[in-house]
C-alpha cells in the first residue's frame, strides 16, 4: 500500500518510520511519502494560509498549494486511491472504516491546521478520487497529523502480512462487536491480585465462556451503545429505571404478559395482576433497567440478589420489536449486572412459553424444575462462569 501525507509539519510524521509501520516500510509492504505542503507555494514567504471569507477568528489553509499537490500526487488516474481529510467534523473513524481503507491501493492524507482546509480543495478532489473526511473523536486537536498517524496505524495493521499472528486481529475489541475481555500473563499471583482461576483450569470451553461473559460485561458497562447493532435501530439508551418509568413499565408488562397468558392458557400469572403501586415499589427492591428508542420505552429487565443467586425477572420487549435481538441484549445486560457475590443466575418463565425457553436455553440456561401450576412456571438456572 502506498501512503502519502500532505502536511506543513513533516517532522510530526517521523514516527511513521518507527515500530511496526517502520518494519513494514523496510520490508516493502508499505511505501510511505511525507510531503511538505510548502513545496507547492510560489511566494517568498511560502504562504499556506489566509484569513477566512465571512470573517471570524483564525486562518484557513489556502486552496492553491493543496490543489497543486493533489494534482501532482493523483495525476490523471486515481483508481484505488482514497484522499483522507482529517477533520473533527468528519465521519467517525471506526474499526469498520479501518477495514474499508485497508482494501485501498493508496491513501493520501490531507492534514489540516488552523481552522481547516478551504472546502473547494475537497470538492475538487472529489472529481477525480474518493474523498473521506474523517474524525478520530469528538475533540479538537491542533492539527491533522496525530489523526493521520492514528488512522494509519489502525489501517496498516490490518494489511495481510503486517501482523505476525493474524489471529490476534480477530480477537480484539471492536472486531466481534464487543470490547475485549481483560488479559493476564505470568505470574499467577502478583501483589495480592490473582489471575481468575478459570484461566488456569485448562478447560478451554470454560475459558471461552468466561472471556465472552467478561467481554459482554465490559461492553455493557463501558460502551452499551455498541451492543445492539442488530437489535434496534435509531437512537437508543439503556438505563437504570426510575420511579417516573413505572407507568410505562406497567403498560409494557401488561402487553407482554397477555401473550404469555395465552401461550400458557393461564390468566392468573402475577405480572398481569400488578398495579402501578406494585410496579413502583418493585423499583426499590430490584435493579431494573429500561431500554428507550427515540424516547419510547421498548424493553425492560430486572435483577435481585437472593443469597448467592442473581434472580432475573420481568424481561420484556415491545411486541413490534421482537425478533431483533433486544431480548438477548437485555438478558446479557442483566447477567453482566450480577454483583460479585452471585454464583448462579435464576429466572422463571411459563412452561409453555416456547420463544422464551428457546432464548434462555441458547444463552446457557437449563430448566431445573417446573413448579406446580397451570403455567408452571419453569425454573431455569445457569452457573456464573469463573465463580
Ligand atoms: C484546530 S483544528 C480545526 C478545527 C475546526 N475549526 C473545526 O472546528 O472543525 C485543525 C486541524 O486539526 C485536525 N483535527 C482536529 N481535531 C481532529 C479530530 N478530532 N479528528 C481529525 N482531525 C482533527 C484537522 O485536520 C483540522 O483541520
Amino acid at each position: 500500500m502506498r501512503l502519502d501525507y500532505l502536511t506543513i509539519f513533516p517532522d510530526y510524521l517521523a514516527p511513521l518510520q518507527l515500530s511496526l509501520p517502520g518494519k513494514a516500510v523496510a520490508s516493502g509492504l508499505l511505501d510511505v511519502h511525507v510531503h511538505d505542503l510548502r513545496r507547492w507555494t510560489h511566494d517568498r514567504h511560502r504562504t499556506v494560509d489566509d484569513t477566512p471569507y465571512g470573517g471570524g477568528a483564525g486562518m484557513v489553509l489556502k486552496p492553491e498549494p493543496f490543489g497543486e499537490a493533489l494534482d501532482e500526487l493523483l495525476g490523471d488516474g486515481a483508481e484505488g486511491v482514497t484522499v483522507v481529510v482529517t477533520t473533527p467534523s468528519g465521519e467517525p473513524f471506526t474499526q469498520e472504516l479501518a477495514r474499508e481503507l485497508a482494501t485501498r491501493d493508496r491513501l493520501v492524507f490531507a492534514c489540516g491546521r488552523y481552522e481547516g482546509i478551504d472546502q473547494r480543495v475537497l470538492d475538487h478532489a472529489r472529481t477525480t478520487a474518493e474523498v473521506r473526511e474523517v474524525s478520530i473523536g469528538d475533540y479538537v486537536l491542533n492539527g491533522g497529523e496525530v489523526a493521520a498517524l492514528a488512522i494509519t496505524e489502525a489501517v496498516v495493521r490490518l494489511l495481510p502480512g503486517f501482523m505476525g499472528n493474524a489471529q490476534s486481529l480477530v480477537e480484539e475489541s471492536h472486531e466481534g462487536g464487543l470490547l475485549e475481555h481483560p488479559v493476564y500473563t505470568k505470574p499467577a499471583s502478583w501483589r495480592g491480585h490473582e489471575v481468575p482461576p478459570v484461566l488456569l483450569s485448562g478447560d478451554h470451553g470454560a475459558i471461552a465462556r468466561w472471556r465472552r461473559d467478561q467481554a459482554v460485561r465490559r461492553t455493557v458497562e463501558r460502551r452499551p451503545d455498541l451492543l445492539p447493532a442488530s437489535a434496534v435501530t435509531g437512537d437508543w439508551t439503556i438505563e437504570r429505571a426510575v420511579r417516573a418509568d413505572a407507568a410505562e413499565i406497567l403498560t409494557l408488562q401488561l402487553a407482554c404478559w397477555v401473550r404469555e397468558a395465552i401461550a400458557n392458557d393461564d390468566l392468573s400469572i402475577p405480572p398481569l395482576h400488578e398495579d402501578l403501586e406494585t410496579v413502583t415499589a418493585s423499583l426499590a427492591d430490584w435493579d431494573t433497567s429500561v431500554v428507550r428508542v427515540g424516547g419510547r420505552l421498548v424493553g425492560s429487565v430486572r435483577g435481585r440478589l437472593d443469597g448467592d443467586v442473581w434472580d432475573i425477572g420481568r424481561l420484556m420487549v415491545a411486541p413490534d420489536l421482537r425478533g431483533r435481538g433486544l431480548g438477548r441484549l437485555l438478558l446479557e445486560h442483566v447477567q453482566a449486572a450480577a454483583p460479585a457475590g452471585a454464583a448462579t443466575y435464576r429466572l422463571f418463565t411459563g412452561k409453555d412459553s416456547a420463544d422464551n425457553l428457546r432464548m434462555y436455553k441458547k444463552a446457557g440456561f437449563r430448566v431445573r424444575e417446573v413448579l406446580d401450576g397451570r403455567s408452571g412456571p419453569a425454573v431455569l438456572t445457569k452457573r456464573i462462569s469463573g465463580r
